[in-house]
């Protein structure tokens, strides 16, 4: 487990770019985002997909629920997800629709679909501690994460 804390949106996006970067070379990842709206979930992505190699604007993707994007060398695709909206509606949501060998999966409100999420998991939680500040809880579950979260 690491915590990070973040006193600003820009610094929230160099973690979320730090994580990116790390990333960068492990296939089907999946990183769940928890905490509140308002959290920095999407600030945090934005860093993560620059990170990764995404040029083009990330921004949220409340209404439809998922956007894709492509990294400048066409390698990878990041699947950015917010699934606020799924909350009651009883899913048939499949993850592995998502997730092709080079995919990368960032979940904002994973858990209105936690039956069908993957064994193996970074799970970041957010915690808004003032108006500025952010606590950054990051924990690994199974492997492609590891060395990113002792790194980070
Ligand atoms: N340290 C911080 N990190 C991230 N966002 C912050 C921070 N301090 C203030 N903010 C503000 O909080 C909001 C976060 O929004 P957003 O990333 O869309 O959250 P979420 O996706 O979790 O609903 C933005 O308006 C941003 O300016
Ligand atoms: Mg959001």
């Amino acid at each position: 487990m690491k915590i990070r804390k973040s006193y600003s949106e820009q610094e929230t996006e160099v973690i979320g770019f730090e994580l990116g970067l790390l990333l960068k070379d492990e296939p089907r990842v999946v990183i769940l985002l928890d905490g509140e709206l308002g959290a920095g979930k999407t600030t945090f992505t934005k860093g993560i997909a620059r990170g990764l190699g995404v040029t083009s604007v990330v921004n949220s993707p409340t209404f439809t629920i998922m956007k894709k994007y492509r990294t400048k060398d066409y390698f990878r695709t990041l699947y950015h997800l917010d699934l606020y909206r799924l909350e009651g509606e009883g899913t048939d949501f499949d993850l592995e629709e998502y997730i092709d060998g080079n995919g990368m999966i960032v979940i904002e409100w994973p858990y209105q679909v936690s039956n069908f999420l993957p064994h193996d998991y970074l799970l970041v939680k957010i915690n808004k501690l003032s108006d500025t500040e952010r606590e950054f809880i990051m924990e690994c579950h199974g492997y492609p994460c590891k060395r990113a979260v002792q790194l980070i």
